[in-house]
């Protein structure tokens, strides 16, 4: 019995699963799925299987081939961070039929009612799996360690559509004999008239975490040749400035390949979600997930794009085999994504990027200055919620130790290292030795000229890290400095500013300043209200920090009208640590109001926040 990861409870000496087929029964009234899950594992087995699972409730664990019962139990109180363990007793069988149903409370999933879409007249549900939330829509397996391949039968109301990190197979009319594995629902519920089938298939092996899907009313538009970007249909003038945001992907897609070798996924498409969605980008496979406020009108969408797209190669080919490597994930894959963004937009674009990631960096060693763990690219995470210590170490940190690699051993023989370790490492999941074994069986003597265990295993920020120089970089940093001394930077030095720059600018201010100076500041530049999330979220946290209460209206309603915990987590600490009793109880009510409007995993994260300062 020795645990893979620490948060699974799947057991090494068990053999991982291959393929899952699923059969979800969608019932938007109850925000419920009934579902049945026929998993395979890579060998037979005999004796006690666990596998992870979060407010699931499961009614029977068959032998597909004799439909005969098998014993299960589900643990009596569930872990608060792993979920409940299932352990199934298998007696030489190689697969396993589980019959279960999700809770309206699962943590991947957000359901939607009509009001809170675009449309108003049909409800919407999208999954968020990482890091630990595919075991709420299905007992799994769940470590990125098993890669798994999977098909999927979906039953949803007619008038909406479905959509996944997965090849579509067919949309057709739902048939009796697919209802037998449902046990709570009755063929006459499955084959409704008001009900259709969409039907999946993924045959390259994920992590499953990778695992996604929405439903609701969509459209699309072409925008490639490999990339169409899907919205809700009633949505139009979202698709419509989507296709113009986004018109760029096949270069980007071109750009990676050179880099990085083959496009694996065959297509990539692009889900702007509704403005609850929680993260700003999510990298699911074939379908990358996108918060609509990436949508701008500037550079920035582009960006995001290309870093969700450069995980098709460092996250989606070469995976971490469980959190504690997550940098092997992210740093690459913010090192990509600058590769990607400097051939697309220019090095001073890529050189911004570093530089907003560097101050992000440097604030973050303040955060964990009393839990320097995670100041380490690994770490240690047993007993700790990844959704709790998220931050922007492993991107910022694990790209500037990427970066070092590249800069010791210059470009060209760096770009041929990274074909081979992709090429080498593709569709497995790994840890950081085994990255640091083959980066010194490949570049001989690197151990010499890089102490790559203080860079992984160290804590802060080593010093042959490398601050970004480029004109417009330094000369934003110096606007910054003299701001303390009460100089505004001059409608000429911003005039060819956008969101990049300003929150570069604003990031480097002080933590707080004199609040007229801030007030000041937005009367000339109006930053409170900008359409840019990034520069209003930013300017409110200082503004918070720096005690100017005229822009609390400002802060609840920007709270209220979008989910980004990017966003949540800035603006929720920013009241609950910085603010006195007036921001502290803004906050509460706050929360107490919008707190629907959140995905699981936001709101999970907004009360640990409140818990912490209040
Ligand atoms: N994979 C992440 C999002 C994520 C991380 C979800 C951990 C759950 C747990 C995604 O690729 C990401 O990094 N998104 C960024 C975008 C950015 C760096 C351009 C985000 O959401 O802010
Ligand atoms: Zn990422």
């Amino acid at each position: 019995m020795a645990p893979i990861d620490p948060h699974s409870f799947t057991d090494s000496s068990h053999p991982l699963t291959t393929h899952v087929s699923l059969s979800l029964y969608l019932d938007f009234n109850a925000s419920t799925i009934h579902a049945s899950a026929l998993l395979t594992l890579s060998s037979p087995f005999s004796g006690n299987l666990s596998l992870d699972s979060r407010s699931i409730s499961i009614k029977s664990i068959l032998d597909p081939q004799t439909l005969i019962p098998l014993h299960f139990s589900v643990s009596s109180s569930p872990d608060p961070i792993k979920g409940s363990e299932v352990v199934v007793v298998l007696a030489g069988q190689s697969r396993l039929l589980i019959l279960y149903s999700t809770s309206p409370s699962a943590s991947a999933l957000q359901w939607l009612s009509p009001l809170q879409t675009f449309s108003k007249t049909h409800p919407y549900v999208y999954t968020q799996c990482q890091a630990i939330h595919a075991r709420s829509i299905y007992p799994c397996q769940d470590t990125p360690a098993a890669r798994i391949r999977y098909d999927v039968v979906m039953n949803i109301p007619s008038p909406l559509s479905a959509v996944m990190s997965a090849r579509h197979v067919r949309r057709r009319l739902p048939v009796l004999e697919e209802a037998k594995h449902l046990d709570a629902l009755s063929s006459v519920v499955w084959c409704a008239e008001d009900r259709v089938v969409e039907e999946f298939a993924m045959e390259q092996p994920i992590p499953p975490y990778l695992f996604a899907f929405a439903v609701g009313e969509l459209g699309f538009r072409e925008v490639g040749p490999r990339t169409r970007v899907y919205a809700e249909s009633a949505a139009g003038e979202v698709l419509d400035a989507a296709a113009l945001e986004f018109a760029g992907t096949e270069e980007m897609i071109k750009q990676g390949e050179k880099l990085f070798g083959d496009y694996e996924w065959e297509r990539f498409d692009l889900l702007v979600l509704p403005p609850s969605f929680p993260y700003g980008g999510m990298e699911n496979p074939r379908m990358v997930f996108l918060t609509p406020t990436v949508i701008k009108g500037d550079a920035t969408g582009a960006q995001v794009v290309a870093h969700e797209l450069a995980h098709s190669w460092t996250g989606n080919l070469i995976t971490n085999i469980n959190n504690e490597h997550f940098w092997l994930n992210e740093g690459f894959t913010t090192y990509a994504e600058r590769r990607i963004v400097e051939v697309v937009q220019g090095a001073d674009i890529a050189t911004l990027n570093m530089g907003i990631g560097w101050r992000g960096l440097n604030d973050e060693m303040e955060r964990f200055k009393d839990n320097l763990e995670f100041t380490k690219l690994k770490n240690k995470q047993e007993g700790v919620d990844p959704d709790d210590v998220y931050s922007q170490v492993p991107y910022e940190k694990g790209f500037q130790f990427v970066l070092r690699i590249e800069r010791q051993v210059g470009r060209t023989a760096f770009d041929e290292f990274l074909k081979k370790y992709i090429a080498t490492f593709k569709f497995k999941s790994i840890d950081t030795d085994t990255f640091l074994d083959f980066l010194k069986a490949n570049i001989p003597g690197i151990e010499k000229e890089i102490n790559l265990q203080l860079w992984t295993e160290g804590v802060g920020i080593p010093e042959d890290a490398y601050e970004p120089v480029s004109a417009i970089y330094t000369k934003i940093i110096s606007l910054a400095e003299v701001f303390k001394q009460g100089k505004m930077p001059s409608e000429d030095e911003v005039a060819e500013w956008k969101g990049q720059e300003w929150e570069l600018y604003l990031e480097n201010l002080p933590k707080s300043c004199e609040p007229s100076q801030v007030v000041a500041l937005d009367k000339r530049y109006r930053l409170a209200e900008s359409k840019d999330y990034e520069v209003k979220v930013s300017f409110l946290k200082l503004a918070i920090s720096s005690k100017c209460k005229g822009y609390h209206g400002e802060v609840e309603k920007t709270l209220k009208s979008v989910g980004r915990m990017l966003y949540l987590r800035t603006l929720f600490t920013a009241l609950a640590q910085t603010g006195g009793t007036e921001e502290k109880q803004l906050a509460k009510q706050i929360f107490a109001e919008a707190r629907e409007t959140y995905h699981p995993i936001a709101q999970g994260v907004v009360e640990s926040i409140l818990s912490k300062y209040i």
